[in-house]
């Protein structure tokens, strides 16, 4: 009996391999353009599946190029002239099958010689914004932001946002943060600007219904609050998700919803314990996108901000020099330049003047400390410096884009926190901030770094809008 059945198994089993077997010879494998590019074996019978970005029909033959996203690179195909169908145009997609083979063209070394294509969806040629061959600008491409992810340049940018987005998180764990989900919807307004966009249901609200949150409620400025509520149990804490500013600014860095990183430490000694931690972000975040993702960025700083190269590679080379807000004042006051915003001592520094203080300092990033304290927030930490009254604050200014970082030491000291709010009246409404100081306080301190600045500067891309997916700014169309 056992022996019927072990060789009944056997039967079933040999049915089992020769049925995959067949399935194997007949079903060839799907691969992505990336994985086509980089084989090593050839003769496999596969299938890829993509957008057109060139064809070629020659009276015998037929080449096409076809991109999936998952590189720079398209996949040369080529095919008897026969497979050409006219619907196979720029930017239509296709389904192509056929064999692997090694190229004997010094452009690409792997090839598909297709049997089968199928035009999957088409694509008239005339109508598409994008042509065949021309290189489109920024500028020009971003009147589609529904379509401006099949040209070259902008789906280089999305590849080289998504690798930045991990080094940025692998950094982060490598040096032992925990990744907090810090909350969209909040009732604080952590700047204290007053930039911020109110959240309510879109239906009308019901006479005895004030707000649907009880108070009203915000789009996060800032995760800051939520961090610094957690690092009073962690040590170090990050988050990087979508902040919104209601700034009524066409500038070419202010976005109203942008992607943040902050990170909040505790036990702090000084400035240079968050300097220390922004510096070694912007390092290892940069040198990991220019090892993964080299063809993207070479196609950025050859053909999009040509020279831009130079630039990054000497900002890598030096440390970040580290000067004060007085000093940088002082700096303005001696320049021949005219600003056309005043730089008197208690001033905000505006773009002009941070991008001239960049350039001063060998057009590397610089980190400016110790701001006045009245221009900074109620968290900071008072630096109790007369007659110059100063704030323990640091921000990072990068060629080309001026402020890329904001941090601050937090005054942890209840009796100077409490006396700062109650003087704008916030006592109340930050009474559980006040709660973080009553209850095992440290010095604590933390940052954020505007992730599309944080392109922008590697990239040398000079608008914020050519940088994120989808832009949204005052007075634009929300797509
Ligand atoms: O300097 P900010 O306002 O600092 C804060 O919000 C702190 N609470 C952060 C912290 O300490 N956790 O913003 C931080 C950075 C700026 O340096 C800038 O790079 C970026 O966020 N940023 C913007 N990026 C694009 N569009 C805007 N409207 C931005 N506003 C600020
Ligand atoms: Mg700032």
């Amino acid at each position: 009996m056992f022996q019927s059945a072990a060789k009944t198994l056997s039967v079933s089993r040999w049915i089992l391999l020769n049925v995959r077997h067949y399935c194997k010879k007949k079903t060839p494998s799907t691969l992505r353009v990336s994985e086509a590019l980089s084989a090593t074996e050839f003769g496999q019978h596969v299938k890829v599946q993509g957008w057109v970005r060139s064809v070629r029909p020659q009276k015998a033959n037929l080449f096409l190029h076809v991109n999936d996203g998952s590189s720079l690179q398209s996949l040369q195909v080529f095919a008897d002239a026969q497979l050409n169908d006219s619907l196979l145009t720029f930017g239509s997609a296709v389904e192509v099958t056929g064999v692997l083979k090694k190229s004997p063209h010094h452009k690409q070394s792997v090839e598909l010689e297709a049997d089968k294509i199928h035009v999957v969806g088409k694509c008239n040629p005339l109508d598409f914004p994008f042509k065949i061959k021309e290189r489109h600008g920024l500028e020009y491409i971003r009147q589609f932001p529904h379509l401006r992810c099949r040209t070259n340049a902008f789906s280089s940018l999305l590849r080289i946002r998504s690798e930045a987005t991990a080094a940025i998180h692998s950094y982060f764990k490598e040096n032992g943060f925990v990744h907090i989900h810090t909350p969209i919807i909040t009732s604080n307004d952590c700047e204290g600007a007053g930039e911020l966009f109110q959240v309510e249901p879109s239906w009308p609200k019901t006479e005895e219904e004030e707000n649907f949150f009880s108070v009203p409620a915000f789009l996060t400025v800032s995760g800051q609050l939520h961090l610094e509520v957690l690092s009073g149990a962690f040590s170090r804490v990050y988050t990087f998700g979508p902040t919104f500013r209601a700034e009524n600014s066409q500038s070419r860095r202010h976005l109203a919803e942008f992607y943040m990183v902050e990170a909040e430490l505790s036990f702090t000694q000084s400035l240079e314990d968050l300097t220390q931690v922004m510096e070694d972000m912007f390092r290892s975040a940069t040198e990991h996108v220019l090892a993964h993702c080299a063809e993207d960025m070479d196609l950025f700083h050859k053909h999009v901000t040509p020279g831009h190269r130079g630039t990054l590679d000497s900002m890598m080379k030096k440390k970040f020099p580290m000067i004060t807000y007085s000093e940088g004042i002082d700096i303005l006051n001696h320049s021949t330049q005219k600003f056309v915003f005043p730089t008197n001592w208690g001033c905000d520094l505006q773009t002009e003047h941070e991008k001239y203080l960049v350039k001063h300092c060998g057009n590397i990033p610089v980190f400016v400390t110790d701001y006045p304290y009245d221009l900074k927030p109620f968290y900071a930490r008072d630096n109790q410096d007369h007659p110059r009254h100063t704030a323990a604050a640091v921000d990072l200014l990068v060629p080309g884009v001026g402020e890329l970082c904001g941090g601050s030491l937090r005054e942890e000291r209840l009796d100077l926190l409490s006396a700062r709010l109650e003087k704008v009246g916030l006592e109340d409404t930050y009474s559980w901030y006040l709660d973080l100081r009553r209850f095992g306080s440290v010095p604590h301190g933390g940052f954020g770094l505007g992730f599309e600045r944080f392109l922008q500067c590697i990239l040398g891309v000079d608008n914020i809008k050519d940088v994120i997916p989808f832009a949204r700014f005052s007075h634009s169309c929300v797509l």
